[in-house]
């Protein structure tokens, strides 16, 4: 079916009630476009069964059940309805669906702690309250070059032909009492009154899977409000390799996944707004850093070419463009600014990182980690610094785990194996629906350490109490009856396995960087565990497993969610703006999968070592 003759279908999505009305896309396609919580782990793949959801009524044709919803679908589940809402089609009418507590996808922990951002604030935009002289026939010059006369600057002020449209009008209604917004040379807001008080920004962090926003005022650089959502993108693809193969599949693609992202921006921007009670005509200034594909779909440039050697991107430099060229909820004419990229496959967060832990001013050397889908590193100090980014996969998302799931409340957070004992804490200290990253660290560290798996993460005993053996054998960390997931909560070998592929890519990471900067690892002097990921997670276990080098305790530093941080650096200073350029001067970006060492280095540093 094309896109033309699609029919316009309604869903109601239970238990909020959130209607949403599109063309005949999949369940789940209509909930992310309609921002309706609903899991959907691999993307529409149909592997991860997360998407479970029940057809209350309909009147109109649904597609019929897949082969692939009989495989994740009980008989029971498909006679009371249930379907796997990444396959499933509204064809035409309406219909309401009922999303399961199981199938929800509540918003995950964000990290509160962190480094603070240290910067001085002379915001990019800059408001003045003048009263222009009203004309006469001894005084007629045009409104415009009486404006610039008011502000002291005759040649070289631009204005858009919307905003000069606007100005008679303006200027004759306020009695010629305005203020004037200034963004570089361009005036960008001709308001009626005194509001130089109501300067404000938002910092965004696109990241593959959560995106987070946080309002500033520019006046008092105070953060005002925060609010955060998951990317819907995730449908399309977890990694940014899949991200990149939907969007150059045809053109339109790139559209939707630009338009996803758009929508979660305007729904954060929308949140902020409310929390706080400005009006979104008061935001100025939009800064965004996220990973260069993220940054690229974003600005709606294809990422292709960021996905085959050389890795290119468009563009890596500072780049602004009108808040209307991309239709975001906020001042029209104001800017919105992406944070210079480091390389194809490490993006304006890892520049973010740099900003906000300031190691290109130290003599110290740093590691700076933010663990994620691909994990960013840097090393270095003033002098030099060095970057590449691990591509560690989902499964510190809690993706590719069986009983995982990303941080949001009801998942495993930590772990301990106390007299034989699965002892845990849930986020939200509510029944256990599954694993998140943090919980599955402490699990294979704690399993390794109580004898349970080898380094290479087999089980030793298959007759362990905890080891059931039915089917693939599965340790079990919580009954289904003592679960909020209706099924034990697991682990198998597959997913021990998956774990320690994505260490092993990690731990490669930073031993590479550390060999190309002609350094042993023992003389790191500082780390910086960046993102929430990395706050969440336990340092002894973290260092048992080799996800990070061994230095001493207290020079490891929780740095919170950084890339916001950074980008909200950027946005407060326009001095740090400029800054950034000189400080990319001082970062080589290496490219892992050329390295010759990489795969000998990979193999070596999959297993889990002796130490405990
Ligand atoms: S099975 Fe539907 S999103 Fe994974």
């Amino acid at each position: 079916m094309t896109d033309e003759n699609r029919n316009t279908v309604k869903v109601v999505f239970e238990p909020d009630g959130k209607i949403v009305s599109g063309s005949s896309d999949t369940l789940l396609e209509l909930a992310l476009n309609g921002n309706v919580s609903l899991r959907g782990e691999c993307g529409g793949a149909g592997t991860c069964g997360k998407c479970r959801v029940q057809i209350v009524r309909h009147y109109g044709t649904l597609s019929g059940i897949t082969e692939t919803e009989k495989e994740k679908l009980s008989e029971e589940e498909i006679k009371n309805g249930y379907r796997l809402a990444c396959q499933a089609k509204l064809l035409d009418g309406n219909c309401t669906v009922y999303i399961p507590s199981g199938s929800r996808s509540t918003k995950r922990k964000i990290s509160a702690v962190g480094l603070e951002e240290d910067v001085t604030l002379c915001p990019a935009v800059r408001k003045y309250h003048i009263s222009p002289e009203k004309g006469s026939f001894s005084d007629i010059l045009p409104d415009l070059e009486r404006l610039k006369r008011e502000l002291g600057c005759h040649n070289g002020m631009n204005i858009s032909l919307n905003l000069l449209a606007e100005l008679p009008k303006t200027l004759r209604f306020s009695d010629w009492d305005i203020t004037t917004a200034i963004y570089g040379n361009w005036i960008i807001s001709v308001e009626p009154g005194d509001t130089t008080e109501e300067v404000y920004g938002v910092s965004v962090d696109i990241g593959s899977s959560k995106v987070i926003c946080h309002l500033i005022s520019l006046v008092t650089g105070k953060t005002l409000a925060r609010a955060n959502a998951e990317n819907p993108q995730v449908m399309y693809g977890e990694d940014i390799v899949s991200r990149i193969t939907y969007a150059s599949k045809k053109p339109e693609n790139l559209g939707k996944l630009q338009k996803l992202i758009i929508n979660t921006v305007n729904f954060l921007i929308d949140s902020v707004c409310r929390q706080s009670g400005i009006s979104h005509e008061s935001i100025y200034d939009l800064v965004f850093v996220g990973n260069s594909v993220m940054h690229h779909i974003f600005l709606g440039i294809t990422p292709k070419y960021i996905g085959v050697a050389p890795f290119i991107p468009a563009v890596g430099e500072l780049f602004s463009v009108p808040a209307k060229d991309l239709g975001l909820n906020m001042n029209g004419e104001g800017l919105v600014t992406g944070v210079p990229l480091i390389g194809g496959y490490i993006g304006s967060d890892a520049v973010a990182n740099l900003l906000i832990t300031k190691i290109y001013e130290k003599e110290e050397i740093s590691l700076v980690i933010d663990i994620g889908t691909n994990s960013e590193i840097l090393l270095g100090n003033s002098e030099k610094i060095m970057a590449c980014s691990a591509p560690s996969g989902p499964s510190f998302e809690g993706a590719h785990i069986s009983s995982g799931m990303k941080a949001v409340s009801g998942a495993i957070e930590s772990i301990k194996i106390e007299d034989g004992d699965v002892v845990y804490t849930t986020i939200d200290d509510v029944k256990p629906k599954g694993i998140c990253g943090s919980g599955l660290i402490d699990l294979v560290a704690e399993l390794y350490r109580e004898g349970i798996i080898t380094g290479t993460g087999k089980f030793r005993d298959l007759k362990h109490s905890l080891i059931k053996t039915e089917g693939l054998p599965e340790f079990i960390i919580e009954k289904s009856f003592d679960s909020g997931n209706n099924g034990d909560i697991t682990i198998t070998e597959k997913d021990i396995n998956e774990f320690l592929l994505a260490k092993g890519s990690l731990k490669t990471g930073w031993t590479i960087l550390a060999d190309r900067y002609g350094i042993e690892t023992s003389q790191i002097d500082k780390i910086y565990l960046a993102g929430s990921f990395g706050t969440h997670v336990n340092i002894e276990n973290a260092l048992a497993l080799d996800l990070i080098p061994e230095i001493k305790r207290e020079n490891i530093v929780f740095a919170g969610e950084t890339a916001v941080g950074g980008a909200k650096i950027a946005l407060k200073s326009s001095d740090a703006r400029k800054n950034i350029e000189d400080v990319l001067k001082k970062v080589e970006y290496l490219e892992l999968s050329v390295e010759k060492s990489f795969n000998s280095k990979y193999i070596r540093s999959i297993p889990l070592s002796s130490k405990k």
